[in-house]
């Protein structure tokens, strides 16, 4: 039986989870993989914290060289947070010839492009399944699965964290910050749970996901990226009168040889697959141009869920080193590392949109509004206003003005930015309008 040894750095709720899975199935491993995956040590700053799989005395690590300057643990997993730690520690363990999994999207995201080269130069393998999506094996779909398509759109529910509070507050009724915290407790938040309300970790993902599908880095500074923090419960209610349901979205299409990567709030009809996707649950849809669509969906945060991706990178390293496979394969598989991808830009987005003004209730505004629109050739798809608005509504609404929504087709971002500015500032509107992206068949 071949030994491969392997150490954590980081032990969180997802080094717990590896732990765990390691020490627990090390029979079903064993029996599946033929190769004995020992957890030789593991590393982080207190010990004398409560832990929920306690270690024995000989597998912890009192400083990182113990395990950087060991060289019979060929692979480390690393399972910190944050991005300048990780990225120190990557850099070291390539150097000293150790392969690394890591589940630290934003450590790819951002500095992917010094640690792939880095590794490449080196010979040595990264393992980052974990790092998109939680348990669902999206990344070697991509890698592999996917790999006869050239890949068309990539859209999903990438962050477990604001579906968990968005699915409570809708379905449940409950209050952003119990949900949020619920979530904290559950172990699906990030240390810094802004990463997960301001759309950053999504779009990490999302990052992640596009230089795989499209062959290239993405510079991640110029991601689009919104998060939920100020969703009102009235566009939720509106839209569902349209037929529309409220998700966090992360999107990677192709066109022209550009990429759109954005993530943003974004009304998906109700019979839409994702629109049914709850809780800390995370979906992705793949459309290739052989295999056409395609959906992945699964526990996208929590601490056995990514453990189970972690240890099938472990797994997919400990066999290729006791098979010999090496540089040469990693680097094939590879070529997308040397190029930059060709991020489109904002204003030059093509989708539909829904708009909500504040308006009063008075003759020609609607006129006024739709001839804007026309202007700047947005076509309009359905106008909804409100004669008496819902209770959560009312509230929200200065006296005398109503909710007046209007849907378009597929038009340009620029023209819209621009539509709804010139009606701001005409002055026939209340207040401060709403736009949100819509993502359906049309686009
Ligand atoms: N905070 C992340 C989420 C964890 O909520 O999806 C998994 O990356």
């Amino acid at each position: 039986m071949k030994e491969i040894n392997i150490a954590i750095v980081g032990y969180g709720v997802v080094g717990n989870g590896v732990a765990k899975i390691l020490e627990e199935k090390k029979q079903l491993l064993q029996d599946k993989t033929g190769i004995f995956i020992n957890l030789k040590k593991v590393f982080t700053r207190n010990w004398n914290k409560k832990f929920a799989y306690p270690l024995h005395e000989e597998k912890k690590a009192y400083s990182l060289d113990e395990i950087l300057n060991d060289d019979n643990i060929s692979i480390i997993v690393e399972l910190t947070g944050g991005i300048d730690f990780p990225l120190e520690l990557a850099l070291k363990a390539i150097e000293k010839g150790k392969h690394i999994v890591t589940a630290n999207k934003a450590l790819l995201a951002e500095k992917g492009k010094q640690i792939f080269l880095k590794a490449e130069e080196k010979g040595i393998r990264i393992g980052f399944e974990a790092s998109v999506a939680g348990g669902i094996p999206i990344i070697r779909a991509l890698r592999e699965g996917l790999v006869a398509n050239q890949i068309t759109k990539i859209y999903g529910i990438l962050n477990g964290t604001t579906n968990y509070i968005l699915t409570s507050m809708l379905n449940e009724g409950k209050e952003f910050e119990i949900a949020l915290k619920e979530a904290q407790e559950l172990g699906y938040a990030e240390a810094d749970p802004t990463l997960d309300i301001n759309g950053t970790d999504a779009a990490h993902k999302i990052a992640i996901l596009a230089s795989l599908a499209y062959g290239g880095f993405v510079d991640f500074s110029k991601v689009h990226i919104e998060g939920i923090e100020n969703i009102s419960l009235m566009d939720i209610e509106l839209a569902k009168e349209l037929g529309y349901i409220l998700k966090l979205i992360a999107i990677a299409k192709s066109h022209d040889g550009e990429v759109e990567v954005r993530v943003h709030p974004t009304f998906l009809p109700s019979d839409n697959p994702l629109a049914k996707v709850d809780g800390v649950f995370n979906a992705v849809m793949v459309e290739g141009d052989a295999v056409g669509e395609t959906m992945f969906y699964g526990k996208g945060a929590g601490s056995l869920p990514t453990a189970s991706a972690v240890v099938s990178d472990i797994v997919d390293i400990a066999k290729s080193i006791s098979n010999n496979i090496g540089r040469e394969i990693e680097i094939t598989s590879m070529n997308w590392k040397h190029k930059d991808l060709n991020l489109t830009k904002v204003k030059d987005f093509f989708t539909r949109y829904y708009v909500r003004f504040t308006v009063p209730d008075k003759t020609g505004i609607l006129a006024k509004i739709s001839s804007v629109f026309a202007k700047y050739n947005i076509s309009i798809a359905a106008v909804l206003q409100k004669e008496k608005v819902i209770n959560k509504i009312k509230e929200e609404l200065p006296k005398g003005t109503v909710p007046l929504v209007i849907l378009t087709h597929t038009a340009s971002e620029n023209n819209l930015q621009s539509a709804v500015k010139e009606i701001q500032d005409s002055g026939f509107v209340e207040g401060k309008s709403i736009i949100i992206r819509v993502e359906d068949e049309e686009n």
